[in-house]
């Protein structure tokens, strides 16, 4: 059941793990006249103050999509402005006393000074119980391919749906309840291809620095009048 009160919205177990794909970062400083790193550092500020929201409303575990692995192709100075903001978070996630950060994706072709503080990052926060995965180098294909690789390399000739979840970078958390998605675009972009088989799906015109509190409550609360079958049916259905 879900919980309002004073504005404060608290969830139950129907809610365990929600994900979000924080897009229109751009297009909100441009639609300002600003750069697009503007957008970005807006952007960055705000997925503090959601994360925020959502472990205060009772949510275990929180999953962002910061850089994809198609995100290279962007211009340089806009990915070294998105580099930085990552660095400062690393800093700025140690102080939070309950968040364990999972960095998902390839770290492994990171450049050494980026993935050494994540991994450190990791391990200082690993007794931590909420977790927040950040998706940077992130695709979720890759992700599917990484998980074969590593069934292979451990001697697998066939492999099982429960191996390739347990394979997954996401593997010590249930999937995604609900998967929100700002900026107007109807796509999941490579993001938790393998997760997401039966998540639910939000989609809001509001760019990412402009999805606040109320933005937030309206797709829990929405989320909250779906009915979930997993091909099955529901009780008062049959
Ligand atoms: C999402 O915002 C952040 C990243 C992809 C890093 P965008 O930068 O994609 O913003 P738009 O879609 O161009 O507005
Ligand atoms: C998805 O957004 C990736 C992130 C939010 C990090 P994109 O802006 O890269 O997605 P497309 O290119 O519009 O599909
Ligand atoms: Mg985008």
């Amino acid at each position: 059941m879900l919980i309002k009160e004073k504005n404060q919205l608290k969830v139950d177990d129907r809610l365990k793990h929600i994900a979000f794909i924080m897009d229109g970062n751009g297009r909100w400083a441009k639609s300002r006249l600003l750069p697009r790193k503007v957008g970005h550092k807006f952007g960055a500020e705000n997925f503090k103050k959601v994360v925020r929201l959502c472990f205060e409303a009772g949510i275990k575990a929180v999953t962002v999509y910061a850089f994809s692995t198609e995100n290279w192709s962007r211009p340089k100075d806009e990915i070294d402005s998105i580099i930085a903001l990552l660095k400062e978070y690393i800093e700025a996630v140690k102080q939070e006393k309950d968040v364990r950060v999972v960095f998902i994706g390839d770290k492994t072709s990171l450049p050494e000074s980026l993935s050494s503080i994540m991994i450190k990052a990791e391990e200082e926060t690993k007794h931590r119980p909420l977790y927040l995965y950040i998706a940077f180098n992130y695709g979720g294909r890759a992700e599917i391919v990484k998980a074969c690789n590593e069934l292979i390399a451990e001697g697998k000739a066939i492999i099982s749906e429960a191996d390739i979840s347990s394979h997954v970078y996401t593997n010590e958390m249930s999937d995604p309840d609900l998967i929100v998605r700002t900026a107007g675009e109807y796509r999941i972009s490579n993001f938790l291809l393998w997760q997401s088989a039966y998540s639910e799906f939000y989609f809001t015109n509001v760019y990412w620095p402009d999805f606040d509190r109320k933005e937030l409550y309206k797709a829990i609360e929405n989320f909250y009048t779906r009915k979930r079958r997993y091909g099955g049916l529901n009780k008062d259905e049959e």
